[in-house]
C-alpha cells in the first residue's frame, strides 16, 4: 500500500485510527525524525514495522532544539527521498507538519526539562538543546496516541516509540520523560547503523570531506578498542584511548568518558587500571571539520 502524509494532527490522528481500525490492530509504532534519513532512520522503521500493526515516522525539523538559526537553515531537507525510504521500510503514514502546525502560537512558554541529566555531555555545549528536543517528543507521542490501540487487553503496551542508540543521551532522557511523567508508551532503543569502516551514520555525515571522513573513524576505532577490553575484563585504560582519538589531527575531542547507562554518570573506577565488570557505556563525542560528531558502544562483561 503506498504511504499515506498527513501535515495536520487532526488528519494524522483521522488516517492512524483509520488504518488501526481497517486491520482490527492494537498496537501502533511511532517513529520520530527530523528528516534527511539514512540506514540509520531505515532501522528504526523496520524495527518498528516489524513491532507493530500500524506504524507513523514522524518528519520534522524541530526550532526549538537548534541553538541558532545558522544551524536550523542548513539541516539538510530531503522529503521526497525520505518519503520513499520510509515507504520502502513499510511504514503506513508520514506526519510532516509545518512549523506553525507544532507551534500555533509561536515558541512555547512552557516546556519539558531535562534537568541535570540534559545539561551534562551535548548539554554542556548545546544549552537548551535537550528542552527542546523533549517538548516536541512529548507533542509527538501524544499526536501518534492511538485513539483505538491502548491497552490490547493482554498487559502489553500497544503504543510504542522508536529512538536510535547512537543518541544514547537523547534516549536515556526520552526514557526518563516518559517514566517521570507517566507516558502510557514504551520507549525502544534500536542499536547504531554504522558505515562498513565503524562511522556512526548520521544526517550530519554528508557535511564531511573525504579527508575528515577517514580521520572520524578514529571515533569508533577507540570506542571498539574500550568494547574489546571491557568483553575481556581488562582495565579499560580509557587515556590510552583518549590520547589516539587525540592523536588524529583533524579531530578535536570535546568528551570521551565510562559512565553508567541510565543516569549518565562517569564510572571512573570503572575506566583505569581494574578490570572492568558489569555495564557501561563508552560516549564520545569531537569536532571534525564542520560538524560535531557523537557516538557511543555499550561496553559489557
Ligand atoms: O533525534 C532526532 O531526530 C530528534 O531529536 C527528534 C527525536 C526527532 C526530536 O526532534
Amino acid at each position: 500500500m503506498p504511504i499515506r502524509l498527513a501535515t495536520t494532527v487532526a488528519d494524522l490522528r483521522a488516517q492512524g485510527t483509520a488504518l488501526l481500525g481497517s486491520r482490527q490492530g492494537t498496537s501502533q509504532g511511532l517513529v520520530p525524525t527530523m528528516g534527511a534519513l539514512h540506514e540509520g532512520h531505515a532501522a528504526l522503521a523496520r524495527t518498528a514495522v516489524e513491532q507493530n500493526d500500524v506504524v507513523v515516522a514522524t518528519i520534522f525539523v524541530n526550532p526549538l532544539q537548534f541553538g541558532d538559526a545558522v544551524d536550523l537553515g542548513r539541516y539538510p531537507r530531503t522529503l521526497e527521498a525520505d518519503l520513499e525510504l520510509l515507504e520502502a521500510q513499510g511504514v503506513d503514514l508520514v506526519f510532516a507538519p509545518a512549523v506553525e502546525e507544532v507551534y500555533p502560537g509561536g515558541e512555547p512558554l512552557v516546556r519539558v526539562t531535562s534537568g541535570r541529566l540534559g545539561e551534562k555531555w551535548e548539554g554542556a555545549s548545546r544549552p537548551g538543546h535537550f528542552d527542546g528536543a523533549l517538548t516536541v517528543v512529548a507533542k509527538l507521542l501524544h499526536y501518534g496516541l492511538p485513539a483505538a490501540g491502548l491497552p490490547d487487553g493482554s498487559g502489553q503496551p500497544a503504543y510504542r516509540a522508536y529512538f536510535g542508540q547512537k543518541d544514547a543521551q537523547q534516549l536515556a532522557l526520552v526514557r526518563r520523560m516518559a517514566a517521570d511523567l507517566s507516558f502510557p508508551v514504551e520507549i525502544v532503543g534500536v542499536p547504531t547503523v554504522r558505515s562498513s569502516e565503524g562511522l556512526a551514520l548520521s544526517s550530519r555525515n554528508r557535511f564531511l570531506s573525504d579527508a575528515e571522513r577517514d580521520a572520524a573513524l578514529v571515533l569508533s576505532r577507540a570506542l571498539r578498542l574500550l568494547e574489546s577490553r571491557a568483553a575481556a575484563r581488562e582495565p579499560l585504560d580509557l587515556d590510552s584511548a583518549v590520547a589516539m582519538v587525540e592523536s588524529q589531527p583533524l579531530v578535536e575531542l570535546d568528551y570521551f568518558d565510562v559512565v553508567d547507562p541510565v543516569t549518565l554518570e562517569p564510572l571512573a573506577e570503572n575506566c583505569r587500571d581494574t578490570p572492568f565488570r558489569g555495564e557501561a557505556l563508552a560516549l564520545i563525542a569531537a569536532r571534525v571539520g564542520p560538524v560535531r560528531l557523537i557516538d557511543n558502544v555499550p561496553l559489557s562483561s
